[in-house]
């Protein structure tokens, strides 16, 4: 069991992929989070999401090799505030309680996403 990857642990590319499918809504359906993704196009953010799923999936130790930008590259100029990263992390809670991920993997999928952090908040 400890040897298993947190990839094989949260159930492989078809249970990150579903994490990923169930968060996205939730950020662009909150009204602060929003602007971030208004008048984007259906195929970018399909591409984005592709890559969310990628990045996760290799950052959780999975067989998968992540293609997009740096995390700093990415979110440069996008000026995500403390609030904005409080909101993101409430969606994210939503989603791992929706799936009953359990508290250790769910601690480490929370550890990972924090440590983006200093790349991703501006403001
Ligand atoms: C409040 C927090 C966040 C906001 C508002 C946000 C917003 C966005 C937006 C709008 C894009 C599309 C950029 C574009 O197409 O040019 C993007 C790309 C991306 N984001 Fe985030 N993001 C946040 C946090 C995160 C976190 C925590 C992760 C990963 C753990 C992440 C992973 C990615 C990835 C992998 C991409 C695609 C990079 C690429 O295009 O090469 N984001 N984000």
């Amino acid at each position: 069991m400890s040897g298993k990857t947190l990839y094989d642990r949260l159930g492989g590319y078809d249970a990150v992929s579903a994490v990923a499918n169930d968060l996205l809504p939730r950020l662009q359906g909150d009204s602060q989070l929003a602007r971030f993704w208004n008048h984007r196009g259906e195929d970018g953010i399909a591409r984005e999401k592709q890559l969310l799923i990628d990045f996760l999936c290799f950052g959780a130790g999975g067989p998968v090799y992540y293609t997009g930008r740096d995390m700093k590259i990415s979110h440069k100029g996008m000026r995500i505030s403390e609030s904005d990263w409080s909101a993101f992390l409430g969606h994210l809670g939503a989603t791992l309680d929706a799936f009953q991920v359990p508290q250790g993997e769910r601690n480490e999928v929370v550890a990972f996403i924090q440590s983006t952090k200093p790349d991703i908040v501006e403001t």
